[in-house]
């Protein structure tokens, strides 16, 4: 697809979502009571009135041995000594104080050499139909685990991954939890990074204050937010790409969905750029572009962008709303909304609302 039939795409979701909730709430709490003259705007002009959806629960296939997956992989996503040099685990960048996110704008990878990009939140995951890492070049959460941990996250070389297998199969404790998860006690790379994508499935975010309102449960929302949503689905067309429940529109379509928002393109040279999804595709019309992230717990997740390059939500917000960086590919969808300050504010405030309630466990390692 090129961005310009993504970006329709994108559009017709937005387009289409916006006249469902309209139809929702003129059959709802009624346009008939508030017509012109009575002062106060119908609730049809307040999308945050209208039908929204919470987060669906995630459907996964059969499997009786998954809870004994999940506590294999739970272990080794804490476990260093899956890492080359001892030094970082899955879970060093991805941390709970930093919402799943990372800290640091670029990740710092085994060895302490700086990789390209930023750490991307990791809840709801198991929700996205391919297209994963900024630019989608991994297919499946196990195709990602095997590249981070054989590539410079983890640091161990991917020639090297049978070896480290052995090595963490070869650890006493280990034994018994392969065992439950597959039948036997052996170690080996295809059911290590199974094991990691099954853990990863249960970061599940899907009882925000946001989903609470949703269902039905108006006093989950400040007013403040609740005209921030506004905002979000009207005036600031940020449903659009960040399209709820999921707060991404990637989650929702096979594949991904890729814009270029004009991050980390100001004041460069055309080849110091990111090509982004260019990369792999190979399509100019995908130059810089970058999958739209979710804004799932986003008020916990500094810095921000695919380089970090934003320091606050504030920050991150207003280049979204008000002034994305021109460039030779920036998406029509992300021309200047001129939002006031105070709209900022409320967009913040509800940003908010989508705080994800839960952590990670700490395990104890075999
Ligand atoms: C050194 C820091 C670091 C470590 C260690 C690390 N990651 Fe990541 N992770 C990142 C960065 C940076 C990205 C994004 C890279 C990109 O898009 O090019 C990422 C992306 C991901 C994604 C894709 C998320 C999305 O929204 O598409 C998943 C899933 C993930 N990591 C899981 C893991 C697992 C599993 C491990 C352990 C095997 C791991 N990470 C280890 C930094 C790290
Ligand atoms: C054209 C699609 C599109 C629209 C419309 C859009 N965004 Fe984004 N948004 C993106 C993409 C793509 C990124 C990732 C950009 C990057 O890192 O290169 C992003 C990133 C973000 C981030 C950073 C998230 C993170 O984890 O780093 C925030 C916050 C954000 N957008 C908020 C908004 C708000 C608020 C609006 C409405 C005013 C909005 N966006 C409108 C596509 C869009």
């Amino acid at each position: 697809m090129t961005l310009l039939s993504l970006a329709l795409a994108a559009c017709v979701a937005g387009c289409k979502k916006k006249s469902t909730e309209g139809a929702g709430s003129a059959t709802g709490t009624g346009a008939g009571t508030s017509g012109p003259g009575t002062g106060a705007p119908p609730p049809a002009q307040r999308p945050s009135q209208g039908q929204l959806q919470a987060m669906p629960a995630l459907a996964l296939p059969d499997d009786p041995a998954r809870d004994a997956k999940i506590a294999l992989g739970h272990a080794l996503f804490f476990d260093k000594r899956l890492s080359g040099d001892g030094s970082r685990s899955c879970y060093s960048c991805h941390m709970n104080e930093n919402g799943l996110g990372g800290a640091d704008p670029i990740a710092i990878g085994a060895g302490d050499k700086p990789l390209t990009r930023h750490s991307p939140v990791l809840w709801n995951v198991g929700y996205m139909k391919g297209g994963l890492y900024w630019d989608g070049r991994s297919a499946t959460l196990e195709e990602q685990a095997k590249a981070a941990w054989g590539g410079g996250n983890l640091g161990v070389g991917a020639d090297n991954l049978e070896a480290k297998a052995k090595e963490m199969g070869a650890i006493a404790g280990y034994k018994p939890l392969f065992k439950a998860a597959f039948g036997d006690d052996a170690a080996s790379v295809d059911r290590i990074v199974q094991a990691l994508a099954e853990y990863e499935r249960t970061m599940v975010c899907a009882d925000t204050a946001y989903d609470k309102f949703a269902r039905g449960d108006k006093a989950a929302l400040t007013e403040e937010q609740q005209r921030g949503l506004d905002v979000f689905l009207g005036k600031g067309q940020c449903s659009a790409c960040h399209t709820p429940p999921h707060f991404s529109i990637a989650m929702q379509v096979e594949g991904g969905v890729y814009f270029n928002a004009g991050v980390g393109t100001a004041g460069k040279d055309e080849a110091a750029v990111d090509v982004g999804r260019m990369k792999v595709t190979t399509n100019a019309s995908d130059w810089a572009a970058f999958k739209v992230p979710s804004l799932r717990n986003v008020a916990r997740t500094a810095p921000y962008f695919h380089d970090g390059s934003a320091a606050t939500l504030t920050d991150a917000v207003t280049y979204m709303s008000n002034g994305a960086a021109p460039n030779k590919n920036l998406s029509a969808l992300l021309g200047n909304k001129n939002l006031t300050a105070s709209e900022t504010s409320e967009l913040v405030s509800f940003l908010n609302s989508l705080d994800c309630a839960g952590t990670l466990a700490e395990p104890k390692l075999p």
